[in-house]
Parts: structure tokens; C-alpha cells; sequence
């Protein structure tokens, strides 16, 4: 497989949507629980600034995954402080994607001026929990029963890595 990690554009919002709308359906890799649509993704997209770069996989022209660097907090302090989205096509998950787009979001952020990069996750998600130490970030703590998702509390586990 030739996997070329590029910026991504308004035409990849389809893709986007259907790898995002999986990872929303199948309630492991996030308490968001509303569908998006192409429309939306498109304004999503269109709306970034340029240090918040959304990046995706293209396998010989197929967008096979997606991720993110976003913006962690307003306030000023938090300035250099990026957190991240990162999905993966179902039928492409535990071939290597995550890997090269969480190595090319670490580079950015590093580019772009952060000193440290965070991500929230669910501690039943296997493949980001497999994927996140590997590429060096430590695990802050949990938040106990801080999500609700279909009438169950979740928790939620933040990790770090200094850049
Ligand atoms: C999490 C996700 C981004 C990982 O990307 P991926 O392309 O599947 O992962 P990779 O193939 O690069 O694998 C990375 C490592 O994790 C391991 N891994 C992958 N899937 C795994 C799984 N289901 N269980 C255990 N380990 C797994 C791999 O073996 C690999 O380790 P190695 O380098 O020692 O072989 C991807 O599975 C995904 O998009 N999942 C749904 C959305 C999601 O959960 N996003 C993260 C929200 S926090």
C-alpha cells in the first residue's frame, strides 16, 4: 500500500464525513453522537486556521483516514497546547494509517509552534489505546463518569506528549 499524507481540501468532506460518521456509530472513539453531513464538513473544513490543519491519508486516490490538530482552549495560555482528532476507514483500521497520520500531526504541531499535544479517549478504545504509547505519549489520568453516551456514564482518559 502507497499511502500519501497530504492537506486535505473541501473535495475530501465526503470522505470525511463517512470515516467520521463510522467512528461516531460505532461509540469507541468518541462522545460525539451527532451525525455530520458533507455540507457541514465542508464549512468544517473551510473554517480551519492555519494552525489547526486537518490532514488525510490518500491511498492511491482513496482518502482511507483523516486527522486534526484543534484547538485545545481559547484562552491565550493555552495557546501552545494542540489536541487532535485522528479516524481511520473502517476496512483500513490496523493497517498503518493511524501511525503515519499521528507521526505527520506530531510534526506539524511541532512546526506550528506547540510544546505539548493531548487527546482525550475512551479507555475501552483498544486500537488508540495500542496506537497512542507507541508514538511516546503518556497517559495524565480519568475523568470518571464524565460522558454520557446512550444512558451510560463513560469514562474518559486524557494523554500528553511533550513536544
Ligand atoms: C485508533 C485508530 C486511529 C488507529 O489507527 P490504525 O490505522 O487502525 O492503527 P495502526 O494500524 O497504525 O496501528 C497502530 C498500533 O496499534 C495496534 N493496533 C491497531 N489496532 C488495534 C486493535 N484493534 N487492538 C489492539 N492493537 C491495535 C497495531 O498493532 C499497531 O501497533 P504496532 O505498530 O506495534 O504493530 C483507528 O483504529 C481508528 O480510526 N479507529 C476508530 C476511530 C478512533 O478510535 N479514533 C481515535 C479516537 S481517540
Amino acid at each position: 500500500m502507497t499511502l500519501n499524507v497530504r492537506p486535505a481540501s473541501l473535495d475530501d468532506a465526503d470522505a470525511i464525513t463517512v470515516i467520521y460518521n463510522q467512528g461516531i456509530v460505532d461509540r469507541v472513539a468518541t462522545l460525539e453522537s451527532t451525525l455530520r453531513t458533507p455540507a457541514e464538513r465542508c464549512e468544517w473544513l473551510a473554517q480551519r486556521g492555519l494552525r489547526h490543519p486537518v490532514i488525510v491519508g490518500d491511498a492511491n486516490g482513496e482518502v482511507v483516514g483523516w486527522a486534526s490538530l484543534n484547538q485545545f482552549n481559547p484562552r491565550d495560555a493555552y495557546a501552545h497546547v494542540a489536541d487532535f482528532s485522528i479516524y481511520v476507514e473502517r476496512g483500513w483500521r490496523g493497517k498503518g494509517v493511524g501511525t503515519a497520520l499521528l507521526a505527520r500531526l506530531i510534526d506539524l504541531a511541532r512546526t506550528l509552534g506547540s510544546h505539548n499535544i493531548v487527546l482525550a479517549a475512551l479507555p475501552h478504545n483498544e486500537a488508540g489505546l495500542a496506537l497512542y504509547p507507541r508514538a511516546a505519549f503518556t497517559r495524565v489520568g480519568i475523568y470518571h463518569e464524565q460522558g454520557k453516551l446512550d444512558g451510560r456514564w463513560v469514562d474518559v482518559l486524557l494523554m500528553e506528549k511533550i513536544l
